[in-house]
């Protein structure tokens, strides 16, 4: 190919300034040691500062260097002129690194987190977390406190919105997707965002699914269920991580030595910073481990914590300790440096300030909300669909019954953790049915009731449009206010009176297609029978209704799984795919086995389940070696066919089990998935490679180790059904010896 000179030019000009606004790593040192040694000790307990919002003594405080860090500021000229307060005003000139809660979308909202995990597509899962990077960081933020990548296997915790579910695989691989997307290739990249994977570690396993509440977990279940995604996450170049406000075994996380110091920054050499959340250093006098706060921020920095969030425990009271020999300042200097660090890795040094145009023209680009839609699509589930329901038949349908609280509501789709979402941004169900019809169909519609209370006043509205209508849609669920923080729910059923109005309505012997809006599995089994179809759809954001509407019409065929199990009830809880055989597997015959007396043991929807308008057909599982060592890899196989008359994509999922091991193993684990396209009638062989390195597990002595020994395979479209075959593994001496 002939480079013309020009082009050559301009390649040499792009590569001269590329590298000459880097710094290499080892310059980066020498510059955060030079700075460290000039600064006081109050300068340096003010980068370990972090406060949300602004005053003007927190503007003095950051002419004095007392503070490093910001919080819920918004706006690019808002934060241009506190940069400039301290680039330019302060002894000397470190600027600000200025955070918040870019969850799930800046302005240009997506689906919640654990929607989005239903897409199992960790290519848009990173492109959304890309949009959000660019549309925070042209407005002036440079630090996102996500990904959230807790492990959740309790539906009544409500931060559960905010992750990718039970599974430590799944969410391993969604946790690097997000790392990516928000970071970028480049920290230093004005339209990217500093990421920090959250809540380290273990707050989705807080007792009774009750925020903030109680964790006590063995150290395997903490290795090989909640770590990984934060491990993940730190391969994947995460820059920070935010310590959790719950205690794991009477160690609250924020003041746990052993997970922050000798895990994260011993075993796995993470160089970043940790940074508290809200005030979970300040807590521990509450937990009890500290009488006062200078306590507290004694334990929360001697365990590894590095910035305090709004917790004021960091104080220059510690310099006394420090003189006395009470405290190293070693460990001072460590949390300043590992801050100033990632301060020069953005660039921060060399551009303090934010383009102000850079917005304009990015926020809610047409590109940015065409992503949240198919984003959205993706993340839809269909659960049930009898007699198929669904797709809404156009030919047969001339008037539909949209009923239900959530149909027409523009707050819920934007979920927990909105950002700066407007709901005047959103598409509703209602807005999308009417998009797609136009006037060829008539749409009655009638709210029915409110999402909590118990109004029936609404009931006959909604039951006289039903008897008009030849189908009925019924759009339910969990307002964004009932997901999210602080929001754990008792009880999962629908909330308030909607399970009785859809009973009401499912009198009338009309087809009833329920589409729900929750940021959580519900229990649905005083419904689940009394409706046609059941389409999932979470809380999807700005372009919810579109997706809706293109799934109920069949503009877009379903493809999404559960990402974490639909209990038949609140007492099964806590209930996960990956759990132990238990020396009494429950067995309906048997009384003397695991199982409840008054209910299946098994979940109403099980992890990865999710239906299709076609149907997928699985045959020829085979493995290629059914004998490996233990640095061999797993090759195994599966044929999928499309057996149904339209396309559609089937989520192809990999269970492994270690049949017998030193410690007991999990019924099965996901090793792998793939999102695979079929069209009506075709055909693809599906692979999977799968080092037998990745099949071990925490011995005995909570050593990492792969076992020889028996090991069953399963591919199927869930965690329950599926094509099953067997491979061994031998140690290379055995293999040695015997050949
Ligand atoms: C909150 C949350 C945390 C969030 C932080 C800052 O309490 O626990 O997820 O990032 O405070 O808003």
């Amino acid at each position: 190919m002939k480079l013309t000179f020009k082009f050559l030019l301009t390649l040499a000009f792009v590569i001269t300034v590329v590298l000459g606004q880097h710094l290499k790593d080892d310059e980066i040192e020498e510059k955060v040691n030079e700075l460290l040694n000039q600064m006081t000790f109050t300068e340096k307990i003010g980068q370990m500062t972090q406060f949300s919002g602004t005053n003007k003594q927190y503007e003095q405080m950051i002419r004095e260097g007392k503070i490093g860090s910001l919080l819920n500021v918004i706006g690019a000229e808002e934060n241009n002129r506190l940069q400039k307060i301290a680039v330019e005003e302060s002894h000397l000139g470190i600027p600000l690194v200025i955070g918040l809660d870019v969850i799930h979308g800046y302005r240009t909202i997506f689906p919640i987190p654990l929607a989005a995990s239903a897409s199992w597509d960790t290519v848009l899962i990173r492109k959304a977390a890309e949009i959000a990077a660019k549309e925070a960081a042209s407005a002036g933020i440079h630090w996102t406190f996500a990904p959230m990548v807790d492990i959740a296997r309790d539906a009544r915790w409500g931060r559960i919105a905010e992750g990718a579910g039970e599974d430590p695989f799944l969410g391993s691989a969604i946790a690097r997707a997000q790392v990516l997307g928000f970071q970028g290739e480049d920290l230093a990249d004005p339209l990217t965002l500093l990421a920090c994977a959250k809540h380290y570690v273990g707050y989705g396993a807080a007792e009774g699914g009750r925020d903030y509440n109680t964790v006590d977990f063995s150290e395997r279940t903490l290795r090989e269920i909640y770590l990984p995604p934060f491990r993940a996450a730190v391969n994947a170049g995460v820059g920070t991580l935010m310590s959790a406000f719950n205690e794991i075994g009477g160690v609250p996380a924020s003041a746990n030595q052993f997970t922050l110091r000798t895990i994260l920054k011993g075993e796995w050499g993470f160089d970043g910073f940790v940074i508290s959340d809200y005030n979970s250093i300040g807590e521990l006098v509450a937990h009890g481990i500290a009488k006062d706060q200078l306590e507290a921020g004694i334990k929360g920095l001697t365990a590894g914590v590095d910035m305090d969030m709004e917790g004021r425990c960091y104080t220059t009271a510690m310099e006394a300790l420090v003189a006395e020999g009470a405290l190293s300042e070693e460990l001072i200097n460590d949390a300043v440096r590992r801050i100033l660090r990632i301060k020069f890795k953005l660039g921060l040094f060399e551009h303090p300030y934010v383009d102000e145009n850079l917005q304009k023209g990015l926020i809610l680009h047409r590109d940015h909300i065409q992503a949240a839609l198919d984003l959205a699509r993706e993340s839809v589930v269909l659960l049930k669909n009898e007699k198929n329901t669904l797709p809404l038949n156009r030919k047969k349908i001339n008037t539909i019954a949209l009923i239900g609280p959530l149909a027409d509501d523009k707050d819920a789709p934007l979920g927990t953790w909105r950002c700066e979402g407007k709901r005047e941004d959103v598409v509703t169900v209602y807005e999308g049915l009417k998009n797609t019809y136009g006037g060829d169909v008539t749409i009655i519609y009638a709210k029915g009731c409110d999402v909590k209370g118990n109004s029936r006043s609404g009931f006959n509205k909604a039951l006289k449009a039903a008897r008009k209508a030849d189908i009925v849609v019924m759009v339910m669920g969990e307002s964004a206010d009932m997901s999210g923080e602080a929001a754990s729910r008792a009880d999962l059923n629908l909330p308030g009176v909607q399970a009785e109005l859809i009973n009401v309505i499912a009198e009338t012997k009309k087809p009833v297609v329920l589409v729900l809006l929750n940021g959580r599995p519900l229990t649905l089994s005083n419904v689940e029978s009394k409706v046609n179809a059941i389409v999932e759809s979470w809380h999807l954001g700005i372009r919810h209704g579109n997706a809706v509407a293109d799934v109920l019409v069949g503009d877009y065929n379903p493809s999404g799984k559960l990402t974490v199990t639909f209990p038949r009830s609140t007492g099964q809880i806590p209930i996960y795919y990956n759990h132990k055989n238990t020396g009494r597997p429950g067995d309906p015959n048997n009384k003397f086995s695991s199982k409840y007396i008054d209910l299946p043991s098994l979940p109403l929807y099980p992890f990865g389940y999710g239906l299709s308008y076609t149907k997928f057909k699985y045959t020829g599982i085979k493995v290629e070696n059914n004998r490996l060592t233990t640095s061999d890899d797993l090759f195994v196989s599966v044929n999928v066919k499309n057996v149904g008359k339209c396309e559609g994509v089937e989520i192809v999922q990999l269970y492994i089990q270690d049949k017998t091991g030193s410690v007991t193993r999990p019924v099965k684990e996901l090793k792998g998935f793939q999102r695979v396209a079929l069209e009506a009638g075709e055909q693809k062989t599906v692979q999977f490679r799968v080092p037998v390195q990745k099949l071990g597990f925490y011995d005995l002595d909570m050593k990492y180790t792969v076992e020889p020994g028996d090991f069953s395979v399963m591919i199927g479209g869930n965690s329950e059904d599926g094509l099953t075959t067997a491979f061994k593994v031998v140690s290379l001496e055995q293999e040695e010896k015997e050949h």
